[in-house]
């Protein structure tokens, strides 16, 4: 197994995807970094993520022959991983782990040069949440009162991701696409994109080769969405 094949782990760091950084020369790909809790945790748009014991906090260092959708890869193997355990998380673009429509996860990808440093975090048996969170993020323990073992999940992850890596390293990028058509929440729904000043919004359609969200407008023009924050519109 590739995903794995070198592993560090810590009882406490700052950031998983901080140390990755510091091993880039030197560390094989499919070297993991994995923390039962992160001091200075990362999320996406340079927000801070709460990373207490009882989450899976990892980083992956990967060499991908096309950086567009490790991403995507990333959030399938989560939601694969946690249906072998019972549990039903589904999928937002570009790469939220969302159960009950509350984020459960998510992902963050940094490149450096021809590598990505795959940033995963699962807010697995977190029983509290400070209170500016609260309304925004969950556990899958909140979710579902259930107690997945760790160790368990971690190892399962590794396994999907792997197996998800290796279908983006051998091109045959339809499959994965399938797999994000299946976990997704978005596809026929109404969505808000956040890019910058700027919001778009339309009907989800479905998702590009690159990864890019395909939207209809509006209008009835088509357009395909690379970045930005992705807000599902009441249902
Ligand atoms: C997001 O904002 O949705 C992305 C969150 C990514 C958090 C993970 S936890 C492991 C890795 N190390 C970090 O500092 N961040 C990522």
């Amino acid at each position: 197994m590739l995903i794995g094949c070198k592993l560090y782990y810590f009882d406490s760091i700052d950031s998983t995807n901080e140390y990755a950084k510091s091993l880039i020369n030197k560390a094989p790909e499919g070297t993991v970094i994995l923390a039962d809790q992160q001091t200075e945790g990362k999320g996406r748009s340079e927000k801070k993520w709460y990373s207490p014991l009882d989450g899976i906090w990892m980083s992956v260092i990967l060499r991908p022959p096309n950086i567009s959708l490790v991403s995507i890869a990333a959030g399938i193997s989560v939601c694969e991983a946690l249906h072998m355990m019972g549990i039903l998380p589904g999928l937002k673009w570009p790469n939220d782990i969302l159960l009950n429509y509350k984020k459960i996860g998510g992902i963050l990808t940094e490149i450096i040069d021809d590598t990505v440093i795959l940033g995963i975090g699962v807010n697995l048996n977190i029983r509290r949440f400070p209170k500016e969170l609260m309304s925004i993020a969950s556990s899958v323990f909140l979710e579902t009162k259930k107690h997945l073992d760790k160790k368990t999940v971690f190892d399962l992850i590794c396994k999907q991701l792997d197996d998800c890596y290796a279908i983006l390293k051998s091109n045959k990028t339809t499959r994965l696409l399938e797999k994000w058509r299946h976990y997704t929440l978005l596809l026929g729904q109404e969505v808000a994109i956040e890019m910058g000043d700027k919001t778009l919004t339309g009907r989800v359609l479905d998702i590009g080769n690159d990864g890019g969200l395909v939207i209809m407008l509006p209008d009835r023009k088509v357009e395909r969405v690379f970045g930005g924050v992705c807000h599902l519109k009441k249902r």
